[in-house]
């Protein structure tokens, strides 16, 4: 039996940080959502836990304890065996969830081949449980359970799911590793005001980027400060045709351009790619992702 899972990236369409704990992390209010580009992971049989890591962005991915899939199976399994193949498309430390992504996507594979159960129809007790032991791996992890658009807030627990999208956008990472505790380091202020307490329900794309725009990704301006080639990003995103909104994702690198519609977003993606072959592009449009995110059996 093989199982197949995607992994999708997560893109913040906006980040609010409005303090910190006395742990250090910071406590956010932030609107998640899910692209159609990522990374996919598939589990077979295995005497003991493996993990062979290939495709386009694999260079430098470790393939030990320390990858992120590697320590939610030990998590998940004590003592069981799998082999797994994680094949990375999206660029490593870009701000837009690649290994919390791989390592919810290792949690959903592996509950299905060693326990029979699907993570999106089970009770929601079990559920939370395993979303709080996610967080013992990384912040992101729990949001990137589901695969649902989502509301976050505390350092990442709090998640309330909601409808959005799809929203035509384009992905553009400069080639660039940020360090996240860098940025959260270099922020001027941790005491920023949160969203709006009431959400607009997400009617069409031109609508909800101008409520979009007036929102903030906090970590944006500590970013440009310590890695100015986002700015360049945001620069291209700003002369693109058509773009409504752009922004950072996360602690960057990787920033997004919304897009009126598909075929809008695909021009952008074709005349970044060529204007700047060096850089990573995607478009696609960001929403729910959760149906592809199901593990699929063969
Ligand atoms: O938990 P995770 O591995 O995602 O976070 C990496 C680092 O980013 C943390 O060690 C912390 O320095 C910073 N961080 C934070 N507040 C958050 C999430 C991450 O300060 N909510």
């Amino acid at each position: 039996m093989a199982i197949e899972v995607f992994a999708p990236a997560k893109v913040n369409l906006c980040l609010h940080v409005t303090g910190q704990r006395d742990d250090g992390y910071h406590l956010l209010d932030s609107l998640v959502a899910f692209a159609p580009v990522g990374d996919s992971l598939k589990i077979t049989d295995g005497k003991s836990l493996s993990l062979t890591v290939d495709g386009p962005e694999a260079a430098g991915v470790p393939v030990d304890e320390s990858n992120l899939v590697m320590k939610a199976a030990a998590l998940m399994g004590e003592g069981q065996g799998a082999a797994m193949t994680l094949t990375k498309n999206l660029p490593a430390a870009s701000g837009i969830g690649g290994g919390s992504s791989d390592a919810a996507a290792a949690l959903r594979g592996l509950l299905r081949h060693w326990d029979r159960e699907d993570l999106a129809d089970m009770p929601q007790s079990r559920f939370a449980e395993i979303a709080d032991k996610a967080l013992g791996l990384g912040a992101d992890l729990p949001m990137c359970l589901m695969c649902r658009p989502a509301r976050v807030r505390g350092i990442g627990e709090r998640i309330d799911f909601t409808n959005l999208g799809p929203i035509p956008t384009v992905l553009v990472n400069p080639r660039i590793e940020v360090s996240t505790p860098k940025i959260f380091a270099a922020l001027a202020s941790r005491e920023n005001a949160p969203l709006p307490d009431e959400l607009p329900a997400f009617s069409d794309v031109n609508a909800f980027a101008e409520w979009l725009a007036q929102q903030r990704n906090d970590l944006q301006a500590p970013a440009l400060k310590v890695e100015p080639a986002i700015g360049r990003v945001l620069d291209t995103f700003e002369r693109a045709d058509g773009c409504l909104l752009s922004r950072m994702s996360g602690s960057g690198a990787t920033c997004f351009g919304v897009f009126p519609d598909e075929e809008a977003a695909l021009a952008a993606e074709h005349h970044i790619r060529t204007a700047h072959p060096d850089w990573w592009v995607q478009a696609g449009s960001l929403g729910d992702q959760s149906e592809r995110a199901r593990p699929q059996v063969s």
